[in-house]
């Protein structure tokens, strides 16, 4: 019998949402809910309206919120295996995304930046160091490909595209933070594709393929499963491509 091996029970796979009161984030809840399926023992969701809340207004909500999610990794014994950031902004009280330059306007913009960029920014900076040291665990930002600069060929959408732009720029600096503290760790953009939710409804055209959100999670769920650790720091879209920056 080697007495150095630990008797303790392997830690627990957990998961997280934030932003899950959206479409997107709330299919995601529902999909990693189901027992047996991802490899994932339990999933927490966390948002705006959640207990406790996250406001991307008041860093100290991000704080408490990640010592919360510490704190029922430690009653549960488990760990943080997969983190999912679902949160954006595209329209709303703030303003609509631009058409031409003559429309920029700086309200808007900081609102976009803020819930794009600054917001899963701060999640980096509370939540990453929850992910374990060793072995597998992969943190996915929903991004947007209208933020690839190498796609632009359309234009117009300056604050959401250069919002989304800045946020794979954190994804792939923070990957390589993340890589020195565990290679097993992946840190990726995605880019879930047309789904059916508030965020894309005024702008689904006809003709436009419009996916359900149960359907666009379930995608991402698999292209995470999939990746590789050399992966890590890139733009994938919901069929696993990855796309250009
Ligand atoms: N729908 C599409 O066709 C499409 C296409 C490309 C990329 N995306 C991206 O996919 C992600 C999910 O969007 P969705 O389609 O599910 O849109 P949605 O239903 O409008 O959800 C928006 C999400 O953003 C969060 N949010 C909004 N305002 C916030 C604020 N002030 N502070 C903190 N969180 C805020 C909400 O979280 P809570 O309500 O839980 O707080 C919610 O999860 C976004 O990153 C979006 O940019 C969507």
């Amino acid at each position: 019998m080697n007495v150095n091996a630990s008797t303790a029970a392997p830690a627990k796979p957990l998961a997280l949402v934030i932003g899950a009161g959206g479409g997107l984030g709330a299919a995601l809840v529902q999909a990693l809910s189901i027992p047996g399926e991802h490899g994932i023992d339990r999933v927490l969701a966390l948002g705006r309206s959640t207990q406790p809340a996250i406001d991307y207004s008041d860093e100290a909500s991000l704080e408490n919120a990640a010592a919360w999610v510490a704190a029922q990794c430690d009653a549960e014994g488990a760990e943080l295996r997969l983190l999912i950031v679902a949160s954006g902004f595209l329209h709303g009280a703030a303003g609509q995304p631009e058409r031409s330059w003559a429309q920029l306007d700086a309200e808007y913009l900081s609102e976009v930046f803020r819930i794009n960029a600054i917001g899963p920014a701060l999640v980096m900076k509370h939540f990453l160091p929850l992910l374990p040291r060793q072995g597998r665990c992969v943190a996915g930002f929903v991004s947007a490909k209208v933020g690839s600069i190498g796609d632009n060929a359309l234009g117009g959408w300056y604050g959401y595209r250069a919002a989304k732009a800045a946020l794979n720029q954190l994804v792939k600096t923070a990957a390589i933070e993340l890589k020195r503290r565990n290679p097993q760790a992946l840190c990726v953009a995605l880019h879930p594709g047309t789904v059916d939710t508030a965020l894309s409804k005024p702008f689904a055209k006809a003709g436009l393929k419009l996916r359900p959100p149960e359907v666009a999670a379930k995608e991402l769920l698999a292209v995470l499963a999939g990746l590789e650790p050399q992966q890590s720091g890139t733009l994938v879209d919901y069929q696993g491509n990855t796309l250009p920056w």
